[in-house]
């Protein structure tokens, strides 16, 4: 598998890098960063920096892409994350430093000349996956398929009750890349919520490890850990990014997809970034509900993960 991740890299997108790095049948191509969780400068530090720990610093070029949203100003998750995304860990700088040239043409690049054969997983706002699309939009065709982390599959969110971070960020990248005609497989926050939970048990193995990579998965995690417990009542392990590479580098960890017909709300004031989700309907069921979208199926939406197999897969992964 040759793979492409774009991301926002803090916290959880550090996990999904680690998970493609440590897969024997993946070739992590690059990485693209894309404006969202942090100040833009730090997410390519903490790219190079997760790289480095992991053992593959010089290994994977980093590539820097689009530093702000498409339309709308820039909202980041530091509340969330910590001030540099890793819960204010104060990780030194990493010796590989980003390429020379833009993250977009990278992109680009490398799908109109390996037509068919590279996926990319983008975790972060959709800003640069759209901005390549508008530029080329033969690499719709030409990749082998988007992974997506992003939208709500008609669940409440966790940046507005209606919408989701990814989305909310920049809606009209969003609202782009699902109507592009990608080969698409979307895993939502409510996807997140209903399996990508790292169950107790599974975080006290992680714990005990005592592994540089299981170090560094706690000492990132504290931030997320303290937010969420303010927020739901306990701490939670939340992994939006890694359970969707997970999905995307073993397919047996899809329990349950269903093809949908997803679009992006752009207009709403209430509902910026709402992510409409349905399965299309059947001739018979148009005739009754008329007001609903009557498009084909432009999505793969995973509804249920093997949470215990992604788990393994992590721990696994953390275990050097
Ligand atoms: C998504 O938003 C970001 O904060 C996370 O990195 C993840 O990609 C979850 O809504
Ligand atoms: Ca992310």
């Amino acid at each position: 598998m040759r793979l492409i991740i774009d991301t926002d890299t803090a916290g959880d997108d550090a996990f999904s890098i680690l998970l493609a790095l440590k897969a024997p049948h993946v070739t992590l191509e690059g990485i693209t960063i894309c404006n969202g969780n942090v100040p833009f400068d730090q997410q390519v530090e903490n790219a190079l920096y997760t790289l480095e720990v992991a053992g593959a610093g010089g290994t994977v070029p980093v590539w820097k892409g689009c530093p702000l949203p498409m339309l709308r100003k820039p909202v980041d998750a530091t509340e969330f994350f910590g001030a540099d995304g890793m819960s204010d860990a104060g990780f030194p700088q990493a010796q590989q430093r980003p390429e020379d040239g833009h993250a977009v043409d990278f992109l680009i690049d490398t799908i109109m000349s390996n037509p068919g054969e590279i996926e990319i997983l983008a975790q972060a706002p959709l800003t640069n996956i759209a901005t390549a699309y508008v530029k080329e939009p033969r690499i719709a065709q030409n990749l082998k398929h988007l992974w997506v982390m992003g939208g709500l599959d008609n669940s409440i969110g966790n940046t507005t009750p209606a919408s989701e971070f990814n989305f909310y960020v920049d809606p009209e990248a969003a609202k782009i890349v699902v109507n592009a005609g990608f080969r698409l497989t979307l895993s939502t926050w409510t996807l997140t919520m209903s399996s990508g939970l790292l169950p107790d048990d599974k975080l006290r193995v992680i714990e005990a490890m005592d592994t540089p990579l299981s170090r560094f998965f706690m000492t990132i995690s504290q931030a997320p850990f303290k937010r969420t417990e303010m927020r739901y009542g306990r701490p939670l392990s939340t992994h939006p990014d890694s359970l969707t590479c997970a999905c995307a580098i073993d397919h047996a960890i899809m329990l349950e997809t269903a093809d949908c017909l997803v679009d992006v709300e752009t207009q709403g004031e209430l509902t910026r970034a709402y992510s409409s989700i349905c399965t299309p309907l059947t001739p018979d069921e148009a005739e009754i509900d008329f007001l609903w979208p009557s498009a084909p199926a432009n999505a793969r939406v995973i509804r249920k993960a093997d949470t215990n197999r992604f788990a393994e897969m992590l721990i696994a992964a953390l275990a050097d």
